[in-house]
């Protein structure tokens, strides 16, 4: 096996540890210095998901969880390509997401934002990647929500991604936001991402192609795991 197989992570792609404005990674960061592990057998090859692990209706979000009719908010489509660092396909991946109603509020105990639940909205989907690497979501678009970090902190916009990749050395766990959202350029988690290039890859792009007519707007967010042009992780 070759270990140069995935490039190193790139610090100046990824946001650091700790990050001043961000409250939460202050009691997270590690306190000392990282031991890296050799990327051996069992990190390079497992573990892999695919079609078996995912049922069918598990990527529409605004219909695997209906009650009694259909979640509130405007219904979006979220898709896109998730290639390796030498842009080939990742295929058979596992893409889960999860997010806020469309009044910002989660189902979740922890969730105290005086927001109302949307009983027919769940918030997580999942699917996996087909033989070109894409996936595809049909969801509703998440609200903004109030974050304590600081004073008249919120949140904005945004989807929680995670994927496994072909290994444990390519999993992503990250966040997709909605372009032309004020809130993305005073947000510490977004902030804390070191440079602009690697911002902007968080950044969903508005689809007339993917936009499905008197239907759904469209957006495309492509997901590139490891190398220069990695598509960053979460703060
Ligand atoms: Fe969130």
């Amino acid at each position: 096996m070759d270990e140069s197989i995935y490039a190193p992570r790139d610090w100046g792609v990824h946001p650091p540890y700790l990050i001043e404005a961000y409250k939460s990674t202050k009691v997270r960061a590690p306190r000392e210095p990282l031991v890296a592990l050799p990327q051996t057998l069992s990190e390079l090859t497992g573990p892999v998901y695919g079609h078996g692990a995912v049922k069918d209706g598990d990527d529409d979000l605004t219909l695997n969880a209906v009650v009694d009719g259909p979640p509130l908010g405007e219904r979006i489509v979220v898709c896109g390509r998730v290639a390796d660092e030498f842009d080939n396909p990742v295929p058979d991946t596992l893409v889960e997401i999860w997010q806020a109603n469309a009044a910002g509020r989660y189902i979740h105990e922890a969730d105290g934002h005086d927001a109302p639940l949307d009983p027919n909205f769940l918030g997580a989907g999942r699917c996996a990647t087909d033989a070109d690497g894409r996936y595809r979501f049909i969801t509703i678009r998440p609200g903004a929500y109030p974050w304590p970090n600081h004073h008249k902190g919120f949140r904005p916009a945004h989807i929680h991604f995670s994927l496994l990749g072909p290994s444990f050395v390519t999993r992503l766990v990250t966040q997709m936001y909605f372009p032309g959202d004020p809130l993305m350029d005073i947000d510490p988690i977004l902030l804390g991402i070191p440079n602009e290039t690697a911002r902007r890859a968080l950044v969903a792009t508005y689809s007339v192609e993917e936009t499905v007519a008197e239907w759904a707007l469209g957006y495309r967010f492509d997901i590139v795991l490891r190398g220069r042009e990695a598509t960053p992780r979460e703060g």
